[in-house]
C-alpha cells in the first residue's frame, strides 16, 4: 500500500491569456490532496473517494494509464482512496491534482516508471478529454510544485524561487471554470482585436511579475497583480464578490490585489507585507470572505512515507556503547549517528532463502529486496525483543532464533549496528502491506541469475547478511 500526495495551486498572474499562449505564473499551495493505492487479487478497479461528488478525473487517469502506460499488464485489480485537505469548492485545483497523484500512484504500485513530465502529459490530455479547454498551468503546479513561470501545455515550464507573501479570501462562491474560458473564448472570437489586445497586455504584465517575483520586488508585483485584475474586469470574469473583497485588501494596505483562477468566484488573492498582513486578513473577513491561510511554493507530487519519522532509535558508539537517542528522521539523514538495527534470515527446509521486497512507501530502499524480516531497536529495546517484534509485525511468525552476527554498516543515507538472526521456517506469512509489497524463496543458484537479470535490487544491508552466511 502507498500514498502519493499533490498540492493545490493558485495562480498569480495571467489566467485567461494562458489560454491564449501567453505565460502566467503559478505557485503550488500546501494544501494536499491524498491518494491511497493498494493492489487486489479480485481483478477489480474501486475508487473511494467519500469527500467527491464524482470521480470522473480519477477514472480517467486509470484508464489513460493502463491504455498508454500499461497495456500489457492484465491483473489490474486495485483499489484507491482519496482524501484532500481542501474541497473541490475553493478553485486549489482538486481534479489536476487528482489526476496527478493517481497517475503516480498507479506508476508506483504497478512497476512502470514515469517522468514527471510524462505524469503531466498524460494528466493534461486527461484534463483536455474530460473538458476540452484548458493550459495545464494546474497540473504542472500539482505536478512539479514550487511556483512556476508556465505556457499552455507545458511549452515552457520554468521553477521560479521565493515563498510569496499572499493572503488568501475565499467569496465562498463555486467558480465553473470551462464555462467561464468558453465564455472568454467565445469573446474572443466576436472580438477578437480588442479581447487579443487584453490578453497581450496581460502577457506583458506577467513578464514584468516574473522580473518583479525574481528580485523579490513585492510592492512592484503588488502593482503588477493590480493591473492584471482591471484586465479581467474587462474581460468580464470577475464578480461584485471578488471586488469587494479586492478593494477592502488594499484598501488595509496591500501591495496589490486581484482574483485567482477563472473568477466569478473561488478565491482572490492579496500581496501583503507581515506588518499589513493581519489588517488585511481582517479587511477580507468583514467585506465577507473567508481567509485561508496557506504556504506557497509547496512540493509537487510526492510520495508520502509510512514510517513515524519521530520514531526514537538508540544511538551508540563503535563498541555499541549507548550514546543517545535520535529520531528515525535525524538517524536517516546524518551517517555519523550509528543506530541499532536489526535483520534476520528465514531458509524453509530445502535452504532456499526468504526475502522481502521493501514497500514503496518506506523512507529508506523503496522497491528494494531486504532481509526476511527487519527493522531498528527502538528505546528501552534490546536486539532480540526488536527481532521479536519485527517477526510478529512484518510477517506474524514467531519461530525459534538464532544469533548470527553483529556488524556496523554505513550505506546511501545512514550507519547502522545491526544483528544479524536466523531462523527456520515455512510459514505460513501474513506480510503486512504497510512494509512489505511482497515476499519470496530463493535458492543458492535462483538469487544470483536474478541479480545479474536485474529482477531483484538487493539493499546492501541484505547483500551484507547474505554474504555472512555464504548465500552469495
Ligand atoms: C483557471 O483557473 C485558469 C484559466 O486560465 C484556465 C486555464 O488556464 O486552464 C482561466
Amino acid at each position: 500500500m502507498i500514498t502519493v500526495s499533490a498540492p493545490g495551486k493558485l495562480m498569480l498572474m495571467g489566467e485567461h491569456a494562458v489560454v491564449f499562449g501567453e505565460p502566467c505564473i503559478v505557485t503550488a499551495v500546501d494544501q494536499r490532496l491524498y491518494v491511497t493505492a493498494q493492489k487486489t487479487d479480485d481483478g477489480k478497479i474501486t475508487v473511494n473517494a467519500p469527500q467527491a461528488k464524482e470521480t470522473k478525473f480519477v477514472d480517467a487517469s486509470i484508464a489513460k494509464f493502463f491504455s498508454l502506460k500499461a497495456p500489457d499488464i492484465d491483473d489490474r485489480g486495485v483499489s484507491l482512496s482519496i482524501r484532500s485537505d481542501f474541497t473541490s469548492q475553493v478553485g486549489f485545483g482538486s481534479s489536476s491534482a487528482v489526476s496527478v497523484a493517481t497517475l503516480m500512484a498507479l506508476g508506483l504500485i504497478f512497476e512502470i516508471s514515469m517522468t514527471q513530465r510524462e505524469i503531466f502529459d498524460l494528466a493534461y490530455q486527461v484534463t483536455l478529454d474530460i473538458q476540452g479547454v484548458g493550459s495545464g498551468f494546474d497540473i504542472a503546479a500539482a505536478t512539479f510544485g514550487g511556483t512556476l513561470f508556465f505556457k499552455k501545455g507545458g511549452e515552457v515550464i520554468e521553477p521560479l524561487p521565493n515563498e510569496i507573501p499572499l493572503v488568501v479570501g475565499y467569496t465562498g462562491v463555486k467558480a465553473d471554470t470551462p464555462t467561464l474560458v468558453r465564455m472568454v473564448i467565445a469573446k474572443q472570437k466576436k472580438y477578437p482585436e480588442k479581447i487579443d489586445r487584453i490578453f497581450e497586455a496581460i502577457g506583458k504584465l506577467v513578464l514584468q511579475g516574473k522580473e518583479a517575483l525574481l528580485a523579490k520586488d513585492w510592492e512592484k508585483l503588488g502593482k503588477l497583480m493590480s493591473f492584471d485584475q482591471e484586465y479581467l474586469r474587462d474581460l468580464g470574469v470577475s464578480s461584485e464578490k471578488l471586488e469587494a473583497l479586492i478593494l477592502s485588501a488594499k484598501e488595509a494596505g496591500a501591495w496589490g490585489a486581484k482574483l485567482s483562477g477563472a473568477g466569478g468566484g473561488d478565491c482572490m488573492i492579496a500581496l501583503a507585507s507581515d506588518e499589513k498582513r493581519k489588517a488585511v486578513e481582517d479587511a477580507i473577513t468583514v467585506a465577507g470572505g473567508q481567509v485561508m491561510r496557506v504556504t506557497t511554493h509547496a512540493t509537487g507530487v510526492r510520495l508520502e512515507t509510512t514510517d513515524n519519522q519521530k520514531e526514537l532509535f538508540i544511538v551508540v558508539d563503535k563498541d555499541d556503547n549507548i550514546i543517545g537517542y535520535k529520531t528515525r528522521y535525524e538517524c536517516h539523514h546524518d551517517k555519523t549517528l550509528i543506530h541499532r538495527g536489526v535483520g534476520l534470515l528465514i531458509f524453509d527446509k530445502d535452504g532456499r532463502v526468504l526475502l522481502q521486497k521493501r514497500s514503496f512507501s518506506k523512507d529508506t530502499n523503496p522497491g528494494f529486496w531486504a532481509d526476511s524480516v527487519g527493522g531498528h531497536v527502538v528505546t528501552g529495546e534490546s536486539y532480540e525483543e526488536a527481532i521479536q517484534r519485527e517477526m510478529k509485525e512484518e510477517l506474524r511468525i514467531a519461530p525459534l532464533v538464532v544469533f548470527h552476527s553483529k556488524f556496523i554498516l554505513s550505506c546511501l543515507r545512514e550507519t547502522e549496528m545491526n544483528v544479524l538472526f536466523t531462523a527456520v521456517c515455512d510459514g505460513p506469512f501474513h506480510p503486512d502491506s504497510t512494509e512489505i509489497s511482497q515476499v519470496a524463496f530463493f535458492s543458492k543458484n535462483e538469487l544470483p541469475r536474478k541479480l545479474l537479470s536485474g529482477e531483484v535490487q538487493l539493499t546492501e544491508f541484505a547483500q551484507e547478511a547474505l554474504k555472512r552466511v555464504g548465500f552469495l
